[in-house]
């Protein structure tokens, strides 16, 4: 495709959008549960109208800007506050929780350049049911993840394995506040205590669960302590465009204090150009979400944030009796909040997913581990809280439907993951999409077999494999 010669006009473009929009998954349909939080109309037009009118603000240079930085600061206050840290606690607003993680583990690997230098290969101990985005951020910034094991029962940071792993390396420890996979908080008191004992930093990624849990404990529920009321906790994650309804690309990033807070700032006098001061990863970046988080939280307040989370709660609860009350279903671990999984011993949730899928629900497959089942994520907010009941009866009409399919053929999975094991060229991962039929531009139906397919390969293998996916799709 060319740029056009003669523009087309705003009419033809939004219809052309529009348009486009027939393949993807409509989220407004209440029936997608992962990837979208939206709370009601007049609260997202709030959130909409603060967005645009600033976005063409640039948070580069502060000294242009005044008001953009009063109101990071503010957004920064605000979630501070909420998450019990003092006024010396310092951080910045971020695009997104992949980003906050990523400035954790830069400062901690600054905070030990400067307090260890006499480590050379630093390392952060993080548990399986940790974020992918510690391991991005390992591989951007050579601090490698070691990785232990969880409780197979509770989900919980096996906490022996960690101490165990703690080598002369370790700059950090990772505690989940809670996990995404299953929804579950690890002992954040005992590991913080583990940091302490060995003078490291540690970190809290409370991306989904710190705009969320400390509302379900002001509503009277016993939530254990996870935030900055816990000694030893350095920095914390939390993000706004999850459980904070925010337009997506806002995040915070919070730490201690502000001489931890120093080693995440960038700046750059050394070229002809202008001074950098960065505090984040980006440079120039829209000033919008930072101005939709700072409408959301003074539209909703804590009020209304206490009656959003009331709903979803009920409504998790609700959904996770009813996935245990069906036949083979059963939910993994003890999930703390609005995120949890659910596996079975009968069917293949991989074709489950697939069967909801074309009844026009969307609930994200994650794969087995060592010590967890394959199993079927769902994430329940305020836009989807409603259609927990529909959700529920489609489920068990699902799993009757994928008990009478023939089950995926072994032959062929072991086939592909043969062939993908040998020869990963281009054409080979070309043959395996199209079999599956993914292609791109349209939204693929059945994912069972490229599930299972990804599953039974070794993880290094199936990351290989994604990439490789991603770098032809275009
Ligand atoms: C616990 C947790 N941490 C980090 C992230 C990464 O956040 P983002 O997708 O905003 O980069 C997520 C995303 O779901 C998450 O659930």
């Amino acid at each position: 495709m060319n740029i056009l010669p003669d523009g087309r006009t705003p009419d033809e473009i939004m219809a052309m959008l529009r348009s486009f929009k027939a393949y993807d998954m409509d989220w407004r349909s209440g029936r997608v549960f992962a990837y979208v939080y939206q709370p009601d109309a007049t609260t997202a037009t709030v959130v909409n109208d603060a967005y645009v009118l600033y976005l063409s603000e640039n948070c580069l240079d502060p000294t242009t800007f005044p008001s953009v930085a009063q109101l990071e600061s503010d957004v920064v206050r605000m979630v501070a506050g909420l998450l019990q840290g003092d006024e010396h606690v310092a951080g910045n607003v971020t695009s997104g929780g992949t980003e906050s993680i990523l400035l954790a583990v830069k400062t901690a690997r600054d905070w030990a350049r400067a307090h260890r230098p006499q480590i050379a290969q630093p390392e952060m101990v993080l548990a399986r049911t940790a974020h992918a985005a510690f391991h991005k951020a390992g591989h951007y910034l050579g601090v490698k993840p070691v990785v232990v094991e969880f409780d197979p029962a509770t989900f919980e940071a096996d906490i022996a394995a960690m101490r165990a792993a703690i080598t002369e390396n370790t700059i950090l420890l990772v505690a989940s506040a809670p996990c995404y996979s299953q929804g579950v908080i690890d002992p954040v008191p005992v590991i913080a205590a583990l940091a302490q004992e060995h003078e490291l930093l540690c970190h809290v990624d409370a991306c989904v669960g710190g705009m969320y849990l400390p509302f379900l404990r002001a509503a009277g529920r016993a939530i254990p302590p996870f935030d900055f009321s816990v000694p030893g906790v350095t920095s914390i994650s939390v993000d706004l465009h999850k459980y904070g309804y925010s337009a997506k690309g806002a995040s915070v990033v919070l730490y201690r204090d502000r001489s931890l807070r120093r080693h995440q700032i960038f700046a750059s006098t050394d070229t002809t150009a202008y001074t950098i001061i960065n505090p984040t990863a980006l440079s120039s970046r829209s000033a919008g979400p930072i101005a939709g988080a700072w409408a959301i939280l003074h539209y909703l307040g804590a009020t209304g944030y206490q009656e959003m989370a009331a709903t979803v709660q009920a409504a998790t609860e609700r959904l996770i009796a009813g996935i245990n009350a069906i036949d083979s279903l059963y939910v993994l671990g003890h999930p703390a909040m609005s995120m949890f999984s659910f596996a079975s011993n009968a069917i293949n949730v991989f074709q489950l997913a697939d069967a909801l899928r074309r009844r026009g629900w969307y609930l994200q497959p994650q794969f087995s581990t060592l010590r967890s089942p394959r199993n079927l994520h769902v994430s329940v907010t305020y836009g989807v809280a409603h259609n927990v009941d529909a959700l529920l009866a489609d489920i068990a009409a699902s799993v009757e439907e994928v008990r009478q399919m023939p089950p995926i053929d072994p032959a062929l999975v072991r086939s592909m993951v043969e062939a993908l094991v040998q020869d990963r060229s281009p054409a080979v991962v070309e043959g395996l999409l199209a079999a599956v039929g993914l292609q791109p531009g349209a939204l693929p139906q059945e994912m069972a077999l490229i599930n299972e397919v990804l599953d039974t390969l070794p993880d290094a293998a199936a990351n290989e494999v994604l990439i490789d996916f991603f770098n032809q799709l275009y």
